[in-house]
């Protein structure tokens, strides 16, 4: 900033000092050459060149200053050149009181421009200050929410189990809630993590048919136990660059989506194929949907509509679909079912 604003000086007064030569070098061949208005016109009129610059890069400082400069040269130029007309005289002093109220105006204009680009970017950094608090408001509040719960089942546990007259089934059956909440607290706080701090992606060529079927392997338990079917029809499927366990967390977020849009069960079908230079992957379930107004909001962090949701888990994947240069779609009809589209780029793994 200090660097720059020392080359406009240099340059300002460069320009000043060739704009007042040009000026007076009319003068000094005046004798031999003869008085030329027109010249002469042209050349106080350049003096407004340096002027505005100075105002432009400077301010009201700049540009009155440099007026002052040219006006001292003006106001010398009119007494080494005694002017016989008073009309030529009341012109030359109207000049210099052009430049000093042009300096003076351009530099206001510029200092108000200044104020004004300053007092934005503050306001734009307030409200991103502002956005980020309230975001944090709302991750703690969702993060407070989604651990009470687990922790009060676990609590509750954990009371029980120490009544010496429980039997082995009811221990046992005690000991598996203290076992699944302490797994859905371990979900939530990963779910937390990899959405507030995620890890750079680790690419490597996969096919993601490998990974689709890991992920669908990894819920097919859930899915037997909700009386879903999962379908898969896969096609001709491309290799990917791409983070394989992140990508699977994809997946299972959109099939535990999908899951908990059929709570009486339903079927999943799970496509993938290649359009032009892309794997194409969809997830269609045949569960509740969502109204038109609800799809822009689905990736928004914390949206949710459910009493057990963190809202994460479309914020996450789309955040890892954009690191792999993808894209994501939804399509639904409220009542009939929701389809998911995924697109990564093949070229990559090409290359
Ligand atoms: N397959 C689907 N069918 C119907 N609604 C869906 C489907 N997938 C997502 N949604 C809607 O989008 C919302 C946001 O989904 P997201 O996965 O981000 O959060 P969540 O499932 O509510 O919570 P979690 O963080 O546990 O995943 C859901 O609450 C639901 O309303
Ligand atoms: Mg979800």
């Amino acid at each position: 900033m200090f660097k720059t604003n020392k080359l406009y000086l240099i340059l300002l007064i460069i320009i000043t000092a060739a704009t007042l030569t040009l000026h007076y070098y009319g003068l000094l061949f005046e004798g031999a050459l003869g008085h030329s208005h027109l010249i002469h016109v042209i050349h106080a009129r350049l003096c407004y060149i340096p002027i505005v610059l100075g105002a432009v890069w400077f301010g009201l400082r700049g540009g009155i200053s440099t007026a002052v400069v040219i006006s001292v040269f003006a106001f010398m130029y009119i007494l080494l050149k005694p002017v016989v007309i008073a009309e030529n005289l009341i012109s030359e002093y109207t000049e210099i009181a052009f430049y000093l109220a042009i300096g003076g105006m351009a530099g206001v204009l510029v200092d108000r421009e200044r104020t004004f680009a300053r007092k934005k970017e503050e306001a734009e950094r307030k409200l991103q200050h502002a956005q980020r608090l309230s975001m944090m408001g709302q991750m703690t509040a969702s993060i407070a929410h989604e651990i009470k719960n687990p922790l009060g089942s676990i609590k509750g546990a954990s009371q029980i189990l120490k009544d010496d007259s429980l039997s082995d089934e009811e221990k046992q059956e005690f000991a598996e809630i203290i076992e699944k909440e302490t797994d859905r607290l371990d979900f939530v706080v990963k779910d937390f993590l990899s959405y507030a701090r995620p890890s750079p992606a680790r690419f490597e060529i996969i096919d993601p048919r490998e990974i689709l079927n890991s992920a669908s392997r990894q819920l097919n338990y859930q899915a037997r136990e909700n009386n879903i079917n999962i379908h898969i029809d896969y096609n001709n499927a491309p290799l990917i660059k791409a983070d394989s366990d992140k990508l699977r967390q994809v997946f299972l977020n959109i099939l535990l989506n999908s899951f908990q849009a059929m709570p009486e069960g339903g079927k999943v079908e799970i496509k993938c194929s290649q359009e032009n230079n892309h794997a194409v992957i969809t997830v269609s379930d045949n569960g509740i949907g969502m109204p038109k107004s609800d799809m822009e909001k689905i990736y928004e962090p914390f949206y949710t509509t459910k009493s057990r949701g963190s809202g994460l888990g479309l914020a996450t994947t789309k955040a890892i679909i954009e690191e792999h240069k993808g894209s994501i779609d939804v399509d639904s009809i409220e009542g009939k079912g929701t389809t998911l589209k995924i697109m990564l780029p093949v070229e990559e793994a090409e290359k």
